[in-house]
């Protein structure tokens, strides 16, 4: 059966990737760098006793790729520098340039690769595009809220003429505008993925993921989002902070449904040098989903509303009607991933290394 490298497999979603393709037969090879904060050093359990190739490289490092490519028929590329850090370089070298690298292994040395999968991100988008309510059918990208719009708490973007605006749910074919490193080097990457895989005929499927939630999403990443952050808080029984005024949207995709997601654009050719996204078909409030996970964890944790960050975007929404045409929909709503999340949380311990001054602190308002 045929070998599958995934980079970034003893992460969330790769580590879900993989043993859903191990069942399928597959053969696996995980190359991961274990570094903190997602990991302590050690492959965590969930990959260990699966018969599953564990290799602890780098991908922003050619080394590393040449001995994770050896025999592999597929590639999911999932490692990533995630965060909203200030060290700029970084979030290319290890999203962007470690693209190039697996083009330039597999035409240098004429490797017989027959798909790469990128892992991409709803965050291309930025704010995405909006519509005025005043003057129908005239539309705009805004750019990202200023600071003195979000400390006068006007939450909502305006049109140019200061009036009501809806936004458009993200479609694969409209304009990008990344507002971060992360975002520009993940639009980077698909870009270097999809031209060089074009011109040298290697088939290429970049996937912008929504915000994912499920178990083994890390605790320890600060980038992990809502779930995480309110099921902490929510257990340790401080209060659940919600920014804004909790009316931002988000559409939450359960981690079973991008598993599949993945697995759909393996084998489909149709979906060679395309982009998709992969998000829950439907927009969540984040007040709503902070209530929700309130009432499942049976938390007496209160609701608090306010403060903000000042690279959120108020609404992200992916029209994902693109991959449904290949089959796929998603299933699961966030009752199921607030569930198994908790559940997962609880019984690792997680409880136990929460700090409680650091979890009041994440209402702060950090500016990222
Ligand atoms: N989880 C989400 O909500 C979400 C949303 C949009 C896009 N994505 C993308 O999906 C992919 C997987 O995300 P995830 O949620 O599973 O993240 P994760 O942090 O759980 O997994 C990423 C893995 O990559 C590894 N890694 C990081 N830098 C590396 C390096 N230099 N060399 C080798 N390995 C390295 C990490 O150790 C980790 O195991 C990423 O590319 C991410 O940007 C995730």
């Amino acid at each position: 059966m045929d070998r599958i490298l995934i980079t970034g497999g003893a992460g969330f979603i790769g580590s879900h990737t993989a043993d859903a393709l191990a069942t399928r037969g597959y053969r696996i090879r995980i190359l991961d760098n274990l570094a903190p904060p997602v990991h302590t050093g050690k492959w965590p359990k969930y990959v260990l006793g699966k018969g599953y190739e564990l290799l602890r490289g780098d991908v922003r490092k050619k080394g590393s790729w040449r001995r994770a490519l050896r025999g592999v028929s597929f590639v999911y590329h999932l490692a990533a520098y995630q965060d909203q850090r200030l060290d700029f370089s970084t979030f290319f070298e290890t999203n962007t340039v470690s693209t190039a690298i697996l083009y330039e292994l597999i035409v240098g040395e004429r490797l017989p690769v027959r798909k790469v999968i990128l892992a991409s991100s709803q965050f291309v988008y930025g704010d995405g595009e909006y519509r005025c309510a005043h003057s129908r059918g005239t539309t705009f990208y805004p750019e990202l809220r200023s600071l003195g719009q979000l400390k006068n708490k006007q939450w909502n973007i305006l049109c140019p003429h200061g009036k009501k605006a809806r936004n458009i749910p993200f479609r694969e074919d409209q304009r990008v505008l990344p507002t971060n490193s992360y975002g520009l080097s993940k639009f980077a990457l698909e870009n270097a993925g999809l031209r060089l895989g074009k011109t040298y005929n290697i088939p290429t499927v970049a996937l912008r993921y929504s915000i994912v939630q499920g178990p083994r999403q890390s605790p320890r990443n600060l980038y992990s989002g809502a779930l995480r952050i309110f099921v902490s808080q929510a257990v340790a029984g401080v209060p659940i902070t919600v920014y804004e005024d909790g009316h931002a949207t988000r559409d939450f995709v359960n981690i079973d449904d991008v598993v599949k997601a993945n697995l759909a654009v393996l084998k489909n050719s149709k979906a060679d040098f395309q982009i998709f996204n992969v998000g829950g078909g439907r927009a969540y409030d984040v007040l709503d989903f902070a209530r929700e996970v309130k009432e499942i964890t049976g938390s007496p944790s209160e609701i608090i509303v306010g403060g903000f960050r000042r690279t959120d975007t108020r609404h992200a929404v992916s029209d994902i009607s693109k991959l449904k045409k290949l089959g796929w929909r998603p299933r699961f709503d966030t009752e199921r991933s607030i569930k198994t999340y908790a559940k997962w949380f609880l019984k690792e311990g997680f409880e136990k290394t929460l700090d409680r001054k650091n979890l009041l602190g994440l209402r702060k308002g950090i500016p990222r």
